[in-house]
């Protein structure tokens, strides 16, 4: 991050609420209530908007992130339901359990949002100042919880003060959060799944489902939020199809470029295509094309993708670790 926000603090009601809403719609950071912990949001829909979350968080790798929602039909239009989230949602929603389901095919959250996966994390939260945000915004929040990577979530708008100071633009106070735990998590890709144990029992979502649930192996602790959940499996990180070749200075025939910073590599001219993460070499633009300049480039089915060196500072370790990762043989 470059200079310090000021951060303000606001007590809820309900000029703070609209505040909120203008905040998120501009691109910035908030801190609200939610009944589990205090989420950090930013608009669902604006890449830049959520890079920026990810560095006021210093998040060491884009873990992907709740959408929260207003209720079910605003969630209907991100992700499918089958009959058993259709009939958790029913039971739990509002309240503290997140899906994970299909993304749908038009589902306009970021792709940074989501890692670039097929998947995505829904809730939606019942507390009061959280819903009026969200109706008051009229779009989808991505939300993690509002602390510092590594130290353990907030519950209090003074614990978010301390974590986040400088770092964001608004924190509204609703109190404390009464349920102080994170959402429970299930996965409904194929068999329901407990990926993350929260605000709701197992045992509850298990009497809604009619059956017991799956429990993901590695099962992360509640503020784990550094740790994908389900790194070869459920989370697994996205992966083109066409190869990947880090740290490329140079464009070979067949090769599309990924390219960074205002140098054009030798050999440019002969790339199948080329795009761009951030021509005047900003990271924060930089991570919020990454997976959507990714998806295009392997769309062309060109001989491999030659990426140019991103400096590791700041967002850069988030993306070069993706970058990786999506090179790694399989
Ligand atoms: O109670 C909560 O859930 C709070 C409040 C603010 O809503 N939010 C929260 O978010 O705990 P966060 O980012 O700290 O934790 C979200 C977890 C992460 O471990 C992430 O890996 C997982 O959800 N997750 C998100 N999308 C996923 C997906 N598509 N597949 C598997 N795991 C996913
Ligand atoms: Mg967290």
């Amino acid at each position: 991050m470059t200079a310090p926000l000021a951060t303000r603090m606001l007590t809820a009601d309900a000029a703070s609420i609209g505040e909120a809403a203008r905040c998120l719609a501009a691109g910035g950071l908030i801190a609200f209530p939610t009944e589990t912990v205090y989420g950090l949001g930013a608009d669902a829909t604006d890449g830049r908007a959520v890079a920026r979350l990810y560095a006021a968080k210093g998040r060491p790798a884009f873990n992907p992130l709740i959408a929260h929602v207003v209720d079910l039909a605003a969630a209907r239009a991100l992700a499918r339901f089958d009959a058993d989230a259709a009939r958790l949602a029913q039971a739990f929603w509002p309240g503290p359990l997140t899906l994970v389901l299909p993304k749908q095919a038009r589902c306009p959250v970021a792709d940074l949002a989501t890692s670039g996966l097929d998947s995505i994390a829904l809730r939606v939260p019942d507390h009061a100042v959280a819903q009026k945000i969200l109706s008051a915004f009229g779009k989808p929040v991505v939300a993690p919880s509002a602390n510092r990577s590594g130290h353990v979530s907030p519950t209090t708008a003074a614990h978010v003060l301390s974590d986040l100071r400088g770092r964001i633009d608004l924190i509204v106070d609703g109190g404390p959060t009464p349920v102080g735990v994170e959402s429970t998590i299930v996965a409904c890709l194929d068999e329901p799944t407990l990926l993350r144990p929260g605000g709701v029992a197992r045992e509850a979502i298990e009497r809604a489902l009619g059956r017991p649930l799956l429990q993901f192996e590695a099962a992360a602790a509640p503020d784990a939020d550094d740790v994908p959940l389900a790194p070869g499996m459920l989370a697994s990180h996205y992966a083109p199809h066409t190869p990947l070749r880090l740290d490329a200075r140079t464009v070979e025939a067949g090769e599309a470029l990924l390219g960074f910073g205002p140098t054009t590599p030798a050999g440019a001219e002969q790339a199948t295509g080329a795009l761009n993460l951030s021509e005047r070499g900003d990271l924060t633009e930089a991570a919020a094309n990454l997976f959507s300049h990714l998806r295009a480039l392997d769309a062309l089915g060109a001989r491999a993708i030659a990426a140019m060196p991103v400096p590791h500072g700041g967002l850069g370790e988030a993306i070069n670790d993706r970058l990786k990762r999506a090179a790694a043989p399989r």
